[in-house]
């Protein structure tokens, strides 16, 4: 197995990239699924068999009975499709640098340093239900699986909290601290109950006393895609065009969405948008690639799609599967070679996939 892309592939033009690609899906038929996140770009998007958020493409590669899972999006979402498909099934990331920033400010040393220090405190695996957003490594899934926990992903995160605290009295959310306070917030958890655990302090940087207090325990993780965009940017954009609704992602920080009038996952937002009225205008706190494509597409009915920040946010590493990485998989395939293949091990898997079926379970 190579993971690099050889030299022709990276010489070939998106045109003929796009052709060869169209010639290898046909000799591939129902061999292959292609599942493509929203944030990829439109190079890419266009040949995904499915397309979705995490929740919808987690589904798609659990029900999905192809032999090959191309996964166009990061890394985790690779790992998800190969602990839920069967074991014959083959999950690849085209480019296996495709990781996610987010993901990689939580692993299994630092978490588990946070339950044994939690545990001088507290009983934690009596008091604390740990949950890991999607956006994570598997062997962090398999933490949460091993010790009572569950994975949520943006659109499932009030049901799953839900069924955690019907179970436990106090939450560790990790790696994203946005997702974890914006959700917890609109449970009627007040701020004074969350408490931030920095990872790189000991004890968190937290107090005994603040412990004790904090029902929501979040993780000092955050998307520096979604950290880009501010409350001012929206009282800007109103007081020019104060009709403008605002949708914006709940990787946003806390103002943010406490001034968008809709907070909800990629899915949630290209659903709003397009059932909404015609000749409304939008401002979206979300990755620059899905904005685009929704003004776009919806430039005809009158509607104004606008990004919120004034630079551009775009997700690098979902930027890194381009047609040259998804040319050369699939004409590797088409030889019968697998490249990039991404696999769990098997004891990570199981203890991973406990999780992900009681999210699954739980999930509207
Ligand atoms: P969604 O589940 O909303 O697609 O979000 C995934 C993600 O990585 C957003 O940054
Ligand atoms: Fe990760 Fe942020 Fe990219 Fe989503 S947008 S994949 S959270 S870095």
């Amino acid at each position: 197995m190579s993971a690099v892309v050889v030299q022709p592939y990276t010489l070939l033009d998106d045109d003929e990239c796009e052709s060869r690609i169209l010639r290898a899906r046909q000799a591939l038929g129902e061999r292959l699924v292609i599942l493509g996140h929203h944030y990829q770009r439109d190079e890419i998007f266009q040949h995904a068999d499915f397309t979705g958020d995490s929740l919808k493409l987690s589904r798609q590669a659990a029900a999905s009975k192809a032999d090959y899972i191309v996964f166009c999006g990061v890394h985790f979402m690779a790992e998800v499709a190969d602990i839920l498909s069967r074991p014959e099934q083959v999950s690849i990331l085209p480019d296996l640098a495709a990781g996610c920033a987010m993901a990689d400010m939580a692993n299994l040393s630092n978490v588990e340093r946070a339950w044994r220090e939690l545990a001088s405190v507290l009983d934690p695996d009596a008091q604390i239900t740990p949950v890991t957003y999607i956006n994570s490594a598997a062997d962090l899934k398999g933490f949460c699986g091993s010790h009572g926990g569950i994975v949520c992903t943006s659109t499932n995160a009030r049901h799953v909290l839900d069924w955690c605290f019907e179970r436990r009295e106090k939450v560790l959310f990790f790696p994203d601290q946005h997702l974890g306070r914006n959700t917890a917030y609109t449970m009627g958890i007040p701020l004074e109950e969350m408490a931030i655990w920095d990872f790189d302090l000991p004890m968190g940087g937290l107090s005994v006393e603040q412990i004790k207090n904090a029902k929501m325990i979040l993780w000092k993780g955050f998307c520096s895609v979604h950290q880009m965009f501010q409350p001012e940017q929206i009282d800007d954009f109103l007081a020019r065009y104060p009709e403008t609704k605002v949708i914006a992602h709940p990787e946003s920080p806390f103002e943010v969405c406490q001034k968008s009038d809709y907070v909800g996952s990629t899915e949630y937002i290209i659903k709003t948008i397009a059932e909404a009225e015609a000749n409304t205008r939008w401002l979206v706190a979300t990755e620059l690639n899905l904005v685009n494509r929704l003004a776009e597409q919806y430039r005809p009915e009158g509607k104004q799609v606008h990004f919120m920040s004034p630079s551009v946010c775009m997700c690098s590493t979902m930027f890194r599967i381009d047609p040259q990485h998804l040319a050369w998989v699939l004409e590797n395939l088409v030889e019968g070679h697998v490249v990039n293949q991404v696999s769990v091990a098997a004891e990570t898997a199981e203890k991973a996939r406990l999780a992900l079926q009681r999210m699954l379970e739980v999930s509207p």
